[in-house]
């Protein structure tokens, strides 16, 4: 039986996932209009992944006695004018989300609830895995600059970089 207080952190969890992905989603809108095909098809998968970290967590609290909560989405508030600037804002993103999955971490330890900091572990990969990614995509964005044709390069190497995250997010899936 889960604990009124990693209930509702987990909650808090499924609410941080679910502005994640539809922080994702806005972005890959902006991708979408401005002519970054692989950057908008990148971030569309990753806000289905966020969806997905949401829905591992509603199933988890469901199944071991909680009420998992669907979360009200409040509007982005964020201004960008570069690709930098969208992947600078999704990498801040990640290190706040890191965080909360830290403190999650924190309090199961503090509560002695092993299973919930055991589900939580597949959690504290996956935030590593992102955090580098997101970096070593704004390393390469960085080291072009304002360069068109470097800039094109770059969103057709985001296009390609995808589907190893994709077979990467499918082995951690397995395994948890
Ligand atoms: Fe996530
Ligand atoms: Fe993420």
């Amino acid at each position: 039986m889960l604990k009124k207080e990693i209930e509702k952190a987990l909650n808090e969890q499924i609410a941080t996932e679910a502005a994640a992905s539809f922080l994702y989603l806005s972005l890959a809108s902006w991708c979408d209009t401005k002519g970054f095909e692989g950057s908008a098809a990148f971030l569309y998968q990753q806000s289905d992944e966020e969806r997905m970290h949401m829905l591992r967590l509603f199933h988890y609290i469901n199944n071991t006695g909680g009420s998992a909560i669907a979360p009200e989405i409040k509007k982005q508030n964020y201004k960008i004018s570069t690709l930098a600037d969208a992947y600078r804002l999704v990498y801040k993103s990640e290190i706040k989300v890191t965080e909360s999955v830290n403190e999650l971490v924190d309090l199961c330890t503090k509560q002695k609830d092993y299973s919930t900091l055991n589900f939580i572990q597949w959690y504290v990969s996956e935030q590593y895995e992102e955090e580098v990614l997101m970096k070593s995509i704004i390393d390469k964005i960085e080291l072009v600059g304002d360069d068109g044709k470097g800039l094109f390069m770059i969103d057709q190497y985001i296009k390609t970089i995808r589907k190893e995250n994709a077979a990467a997010e499918a082995k951690g899936g397995q395994e948890a």
